[in-house]
């Protein structure tokens, strides 16, 4: 009964209820003294216009007890570690990273398949999960990763992940103990090195040049790593493809040292020049690679749907350390995601972003030539969703201290240009400055814009 309204006679209510009439009368007066009801002389018994529960719910404050300490007692490594940024909590304008262009999505597709599903799920679905995944959606992936990446693997050794973050933090913690030392490619990926070092692990800064991550480097500083965690397809943040010599150096690295490597394929399906090369898992005859992928990027961040590939014999240990994280992946997408899949309509939405893409990562290499006149020169790179440019060393090295493209980062996002600083990358200095340009959310009248703003703003700081 809402605030306010009338209760009805006891007399009619008993006899509905088959309750003699005084039983409804203490009834009432129960309600009464508790404050349910009212009643003003002559006039009839109502609901309180203010229940007594509204008075007893506590204005929510996040203000702590006094009595809590300032600085809680927590592991070491949340308190070494500063939350890693990882990209899509950002302002959805130019240039950020990592936003697809989401008007080109067929959520028409995509709303059917999930209702299609949805209208009348198979009750064990809805009770028993897989730890491995919905079957249907890991031979879907299998098949086309055997087609599109060269991946070589079956159905029983993908596992689904919440994204490809979850799937590195997996790989991480199922690889390494603490202590253990893994090459990272510095620059590289913060989420990649959170996910190495979240398990005690320690983190060897490897150099990079235009080939990838240089092996000769890596045996110098730490000949005895457990493991080599590297973005070969396109390597985040500079864009560089690893050269398929330097993929078979890495891989008779790891089989002759029986090391792992994590290979992060977060955004391969975007290539715009030659045919892409394998993934470093499909050239690995020695069962040492294990591979992450994700929807996040050709379909969308807030999916939270990626993946591993591991070798047969580590999938138990996988699924054990899997089970104890959350037991299974939700089923809520998997079906639909797997139908999506198979019915062709992910591989022609990555054809069509694809050439999408492609035009406009063309018209923001062309508005940087125009723009810039050489402050800022892009790496050469042949695929993904971002160009990193670098500045003009002269420029870079002309200032006192060493945090120029941050400062410039910081000025153009205060004129509402996005951009990341190469040099935050950096585990170790000197860092190399540039800025990190995402170009697939935007279309090319837009990009020109904001380049010739951020052009402006950098002649200007
Ligand atoms: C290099 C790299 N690896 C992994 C990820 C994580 O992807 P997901 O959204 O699937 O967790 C990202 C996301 O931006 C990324 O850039």
């Amino acid at each position: 009964l809402p605030p306010g309204s009338r209760l009805p006679s006891s007399r009619l209510l008993a006899r509905e209820l088959g309750v003699s009439r005084n039983t409804v009368l203490s009834a009432f007066d129960i309600l009464a003294s508790e404050g349910y009801t009212e009643a003003e002389i002559g006039s009839a018994t109502r609901v309180s216009s203010i229940l007594p529960e509204t008075l007893q719910i506590p204005e929510y404050s996040d203000r702590l007890p006094t009595s809590a300490p300032a600085t809680p007692c927590l592991s070491r490594l949340v308190q070494t570690r500063k939350r890693p940024s990882m990209g899509y909590a950002d302002d959805i304008i130019p240039f950020h990273v990592s936003a697809p262009d989401l008007s080109h999505f067929p959520f028409d597709v995509w709303s059917r398949l999930l209702n299609r599903f949805w209208r009348n799920p198979p009750r064990d679905l809805l009770v028993n999960g897989d730890s491995a995944g919905y079957r249907p959606l890991r031979q879907a992936i299998a098949g086309y990763l055997r087609t599109f990446r060269s991946v070589e693997c079956n159905e029983n050794q993908v596992i689904i992940t919440t994204g490809a973050q979850q799937a590195l933090i997996l790989a991480a913690q199922v690889l390494l103990n603490p202590g253990d030392r893994v090459w990272l490619e510095n620059p590289g990926y913060p989420g990649l090195q959170h996910a190495i070092t979240a398990t005690g692990a320690i983190g060897a800064p490897v150099e990079l040049d235009d080939e990838g991550i240089s092996i000769e480097h890596g045996i110098t500083i730490a000949p005895d790593a457990r493991a080599a965690a590297v973005t070969p397809s396109h390597h985040y943040p500079t864009g560089v493809t690893m050269s398929l010599p330097r993929r078979l150096a890495l891989l008779d690295w790891a089989a002759s040292t029986r090391s792992w490597i994590i290979e992060d394929d977060y955004d391969s399906e975007f290539r715009y020049g030659s045919r892409p090369l394998s993934a470093l898992q499909g050239l690995d005859r020695h069962g040492r690679v294990i591979y992450a992928g994700t929807f996040s990027k050709v379909m969308f961040p807030a999916l939270r749907v990626g993946y591993l590939v591991v070798p047969s014999n580590v999938v138990d240990a996988f699924l054990t350390l899997r089970r104890a994280v959350d037991d299974h992946p939700p089923i809520a997408v998997q079906p639909a995601l797997a139908t999506f899949i198979d019915g062709g309509h992910f591989a022609s939405h990555v054809r069509r972003m694809r050439g999408l893409y492609a035009e406009r990562r063309e018209s923001l290499i062309a508005s940087l030539d125009s723009h810039f006149s050489g402050l800022l020169r892009p790496v050469a790179s042949e695929a993904g969703m971002h160009i990193c440019a670098l500045l003009d060393p002269g420029y870079a090295t002309g200032t006192e201290d060493g945090s120029v493209d941050k400062k410039m980062a910081a000025v153009a996002r205060q004129n509402g240009i996005n951009v990341t600083a190469l040099s935050e990358f950096y585990l170790t200095e000197p860092a190399r400055h540039g800025l990190m340009l995402g170009f697939a959310g935007f279309p090319p009248e837009i990009l020109d814009c904001a380049a010739r703003k951020l052009a402006r703003i950098l002649a200007t700081t």
